[in-house]
């Protein structure tokens, strides 16, 4: 039961995550690419991430994806938007035919307690929940990943250009954040899922 949660936005919009059980070889008879990348799991990663992207619209011409300066992948045409992340053995990938997306797959660890202070400007410090501190910097590190890969042109300051409204903790919810920049000054509109230690965040068109 590798597709463990799907999502169907709206009509324009899905989301799914992939739990990879399968062999690379699983993924390479189904999906028409030759990846680049020497590490075994990075490319399992990236395999399964493609093959959500057509799982989720069976259309989806992988073959036409490019990838920007900036590492973005990305469609000339814009015919489908989209975004993928992997976290161990888990993908994630959101996909529109509307406008752009990010979706980021984070696992709760440590380490994002210890930098958080790099990614979380004093005001959004001030509203973390001190009970729950670990869980709620994850999700906001998540929506953070998410926000940089819908923006998608790197160069991007998570303190400054990235800006959290405040949130309560709770383990599924809404996020309304802003996106600050010269050249770009957008409100966005996340969701968040934390099960299982694992941290799922993504933006989509309203
Ligand atoms: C690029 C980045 C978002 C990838 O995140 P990650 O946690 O390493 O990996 P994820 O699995 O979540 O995402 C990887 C996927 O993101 C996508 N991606 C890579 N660069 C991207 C970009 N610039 N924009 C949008 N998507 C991007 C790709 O689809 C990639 O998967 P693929 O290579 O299999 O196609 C991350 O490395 C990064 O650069 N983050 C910002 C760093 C930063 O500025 N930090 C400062 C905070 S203090």
């Amino acid at each position: 039961m590798p597709l463990i949660r799907t999502i169907q936005i709206d009509p324009e919009t899905r989301l799914g995550v992939w739990s990879i059980e399968e062999q690379e070889s699983f993924f390479r008879e189904r999906v028409n690419i030759s990846p680049d990348i020497h590490h075994p799991h990075k490319r399992l990663q990236h395999f399964a991430g493609r093959y959500l992207l057509v799982t989720l619209f069976p259309e989806f011409p992988l073959e036409k994806i490019k990838v920007s300066d900036s590492r973005k992948p990305l469609l000339l045409c814009d015919s489908f938007h989209f975004s993928i992340s992997h976290c161990g053995d888990h993908v994630a990938a959101i996909v529109s035919t509307k406008a752009a997306v990010g979706i980021d797959i984070e696992e709760v660890k440590d380490k994002i307690e210890r930098v958080s202070h790099k990614f979380l400007s004093p005001s959004e410090r001030d509203f973390i929940d001190p009970r729950h501190s670990l869980p709620h910097k994850t999700i906001c590190w998540s929506a953070k990943e998410a926000m940089f890969k819908w923006y998608g042109l790197g160069s991007v300051d998570f303190k400054e250009n990235l800006v959290l409204q405040p949130f309560v903790y709770q383990s599924t919810g809404f996020i309304t954040a802003n996106f600050v920049k010269p050249d770009s000054n957008t409100r966005l509109y996340l969701q968040y899922i934390m099960e299982n230690g694992l941290c799922l965040a993504w933006t989509h068109p309203v």
